[in-house]
């Protein structure tokens, strides 16, 4: 089947090829604009949502009238190849110049064959997988009429508050760069991608949405900048800007960020796209009235307006008054019309309309044993202390809110997925053992309390409405179908609507009902795993102290519950390595691995120390740390070597270790090489990641792993924002996780 996979990516890719050369492109355009209005440039620079609403309030009406009028460039969130195929045609042939839309989608995590969560999706540090995950939701997407998604989301984040850590690779900026650069390869061919959301998103303050972000210009370049830049690297064809403000001013008129960094020192050649009403928010910001804000995001380097019709309202009479220039809007529509006309629209307008194709495709069982695979390998095992692999055999109970629901399985940004048809993890299960083993249910409890529910009850959406009957009745029917079980696995945690766009919590803990009901289930004293469900890391310090098994399984898609069962029943051996720290408590946060030493570091081994940076109620230590991650098998490391001590400015360093198969089984490890860079102009983290592999090792077999540590993974950006490697000494860490101590050093001069 896997090859039956590859050919239709191939053959894909073949068909979605830029139509000519670049002068043919500039005269087909020139010429075409030469012929356009004012309000015709204009109109290519709007970009209504249609169709499905899935964020906010859609403020446009009277889609087809605006289309034949040339007010529309492109619309999204459409869904369905004939639907797209009749929008399309207005456009063509019933505008005047006939230019054809784009169709634009989040499709963030899969189309209808659904993928993990993105932050699950990184733990499984494969970026073949990743780009393979990205190529199918594109292949399907690019059938069905889409042309462009809204992806991949690269904000860097550190605070497990913040909601949107859900759709991202995490905390760090090197993971966060290569998934970045495997997802806009697997996108681009048949579709166009968009970074997003450019920039600093993810470190909103207190982990509020939408919140204020500030931070010095050494940290953005060092540490949030490298997936965008990496994504642009990749050729990407479009960015979105984000909602928060950079350096005081809103990323959507900040000229500093969208023109000096994004084109001048990236060299980035697409077009600019605003977040959703981005443009208008800029008045609650602060920063001006509609007219001044439409002119600002101009100026900054917007092409495109998302929702807030800023440009089409304002632009024409901003025109006229000279707060822009016809050249401003002149290249902000070239760069839309390259883009359709390197999608090939031009020449074929109804190209991603193949109806019948999509009835083949989409969420084809082909796709579907692809999403099975990759989402087992997104599965992080963080604790067991042997219950697991589970046994085909006995009386298995399952319990939990979360273990008989399908529409939670594909997790945030399901815009196209069907979410009727997912398997629930119990149909799973019962499928899995196939009559060898017998398997009871019980709900065991809401998944929030009712006062919860009943407050939010919109937020928490999908499936999981209030339970009528009491706390107790759902409780002593668990406890009855735990008795009566030889294991016990609870299916809790948070629902998918839980974490993604605007679902900040302060308490990153398991809702309190389900906790009560695990309580309960442990003091049966029945062997127990948790299987959990969850968009952002949780604190979990009860659980990871009084649970025999811990498998977090985020969401994993519209595959999540065969995907489950292999892992559960050890035929997929589990591999995945955290991206985000766990912390112990909320108010560790932001905790993560590649911190600065500071001052007054505490000492090795003490938890506190007077006039130490530290606190008087938590030691230092997260839960679990990033890069962690547990297997049915054991891998043990030798030492790190490397090939030289002493370097001169522009060589290379080789680091080599032995990893080794020490358990009974077969199993992958992620091999992780972190560098600390000792001493500099400007201080540097304890370490951080610089390379990684995943390696399969047979019971007993060992590889050598090597890594070559290049001038540029020496460097970092100093005080002046020059990308230097400075002297000094260098410590090269390679081990399982990023607590490894295993390390060598070298000199450079
Ligand atoms: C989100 C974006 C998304 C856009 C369009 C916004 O609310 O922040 O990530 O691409 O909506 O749906």
């Amino acid at each position: 089947m896997q090859s039956r996979v590859f050919f239709t990516i191939a053959l894909c890719a073949a068909l979605v090829s830029c139509s000519g050369d670049k002068s043919e492109m500039d005269a087909y355009i020139d010429d075409l604009m030469s012929k356009m209005t004012v309000e015709e440039k204009i109109g290519q620079m709007n970009l209504p949502v249609a169709g499905d609403i899935v964020t906010g309030q859609a403020k446009s009406s009277n889609i087809s009238e605006r289309i034949r009028k040339g007010e529309v460039g492109g619309l999204f969130n459409l869904k369905g190849a004939t639907k797209i195929e009749e929008v399309q045609r207005i456009a063509v042939e019933q505008s005047r110049l006939g230019i054809p839309l784009l169709f634009g989608m989040d499709i963030v995590h899969g189309y209808e064959t659904m993928f993990p969560i993105p932050l699950g999706l990184s733990c499984s540090w494969d970026m073949e997988a990743i780009e393979l995950s990205a190529r199918i939701a594109a292949q399907e997407a690019s059938v069905d009429g889409i042309c462009w998604t809204f992806s991949p989301m690269v904000d860097v984040s550190r605070d497990p508050r913040w909601g949107r850590v859900s759709e991202g690779s995490g905390e760090d900026p090197y993971l966060g760069s290569r998934v970045a650069e495997a997802m806009v390869r697997g996108y681009q061919g048949p579709i166009l991608s968009c970074v997003k959301h450019f920039a600093l998103y993810g470190a909103s303050e207190a982990g509020r949405d939408y919140n204020t972000v500030d931070m010095s210009r050494i940290r953005m370049y060092n540490d949030y900048f490298p997936p965008y830049k990496a994504a642009v690297d990749a050729g990407v064809a479009s960015v979105m800007a984000s909602f928060n403000e950079v350096d005081g001013i809103p990323a959507t008129g900040n000229k500093w960020l969208l023109t000096d960094v994004l084109r001048e020192q990236w060299g980035f050649q697409g077009f600019v796209v605003t977040d959703y009403t981005g443009i208008e928010e800029m008045i609650a910001h602060g920063v001006g009235d509609f007219e001044s804000v439409s002119v600002q995001a101009l100026e900054a380097g917007v092409d495109m307006d998302m929702v807030s019709e800023g440009f089409v309202q304002k632009l024409k009479t901003a025109l006229k008054k000279g707060l822009v220039s016809m050249n401003d809007i002149d290249t902000a529509c070239r760069r839309i019309l390259e883009a359709k006309y390197k999608l090939g629209l031009f020449s074929d307008p109804y190209k991603f309309c193949k109806p019948e194709e999509a009835s083949q495709v989409v969420y084809c069982q082909g796709y579907r044993d692809v999403a099975r695979r990759i989402a087992s390998e997104s599965f992080v095992l963080l604790k067991n202390d042997g219950v697991l692999p589970l046994k085909k055999q006995g009386t298995i109970g399952l319990v939990g809110p979360l273990a008989d629901t399908r529409s939670n399985m594909p997790g945030t940004w399901s815009v196209a997925a069907r979410l009727d048809v997912p398997k629930t993890i119990r149909e799973g299960l019962v499928e899995a053992v196939a009559g060898k083993a017998m398997v009871l249910y019980a709900k065991g409890s809401n998944l929030v309390s009712d006062y919860d529910l009943e407050m939010r009850s919109t937020m928490f959406g999908r499936e999981l409405g209030r339970d009528h009957r009491t706390d107790k009745q759902l409780l002593d029917e668990a406890l009855a179908v735990a008795r009566s079980s030889d294991v016990i696995i609870a299916a809790l945690g948070e629902s998918s609507e839980m974490s993604g766009e605007s679902s900040s919590r302060t308490d990153i803990s398991i809702p309190d009902v389900q906790q009560e009901l695990l309580k309960a289930l442990v003091a049966t004293g029945k062997p127990i795993v948790l299987l959990l469900f969850n968009g952002r890391p949780l604190t979990l310090n009860w659980e990871a102290e009084n649970v025999p098994a811990i498998l977090d399984v985020w969401f994993g898609g519209s595959e999540t519950a065969d995907a489950v069962a292999d892992v559960l029943f050890g035929e997929v051996n589990p591999s995945g390595k955290l991206t985000m720290t766990f912390p112990k408590n909320v108010g560790q946060i932001p905790i993560y691995y590649a911190a600065k030493n500071t001052g007054r570091p505490l000492q090795e081994g003490r938890w506190f120390e007077k006039f130490r940076s530290n606190y008087l109620d938590v030691d230092n230590q997260p839960l679990y740390p990033f890069g962690y991650g547990l297997s049915y098998t054991t891998f043990e490391y030798g030492p790190v070597t490397l090939n030289a001590k002493e370097i001169e400015a522009g060589e290379t360093v080789m680091a080599e270790v032995v990893v080794r198969n020490t358990g009974k089984v077969a199993g992958k490890e992620v091999v992780q090489m972190y560098i600390q860079d000792a001493v500099g102009s400007t201080t540097r983290p304890v370490r951080e990641l610089k390379g990684f592999q995943k390696i399969y090792l047979e019971p007993g077999e060992s590889k050598i792993v090597s890594f070559e540590i290049t001038p540029e993974l020496m460097s970092h950006y100093n005080s002046e924002l020059k990308f230097v490697a400075e002297p000094g000494e260098f410590i090269i860490f390679v081990g399982t996780d990023s607590e490894t101590r295993n390390s060598s050093s070298f000199n450079l001069r």
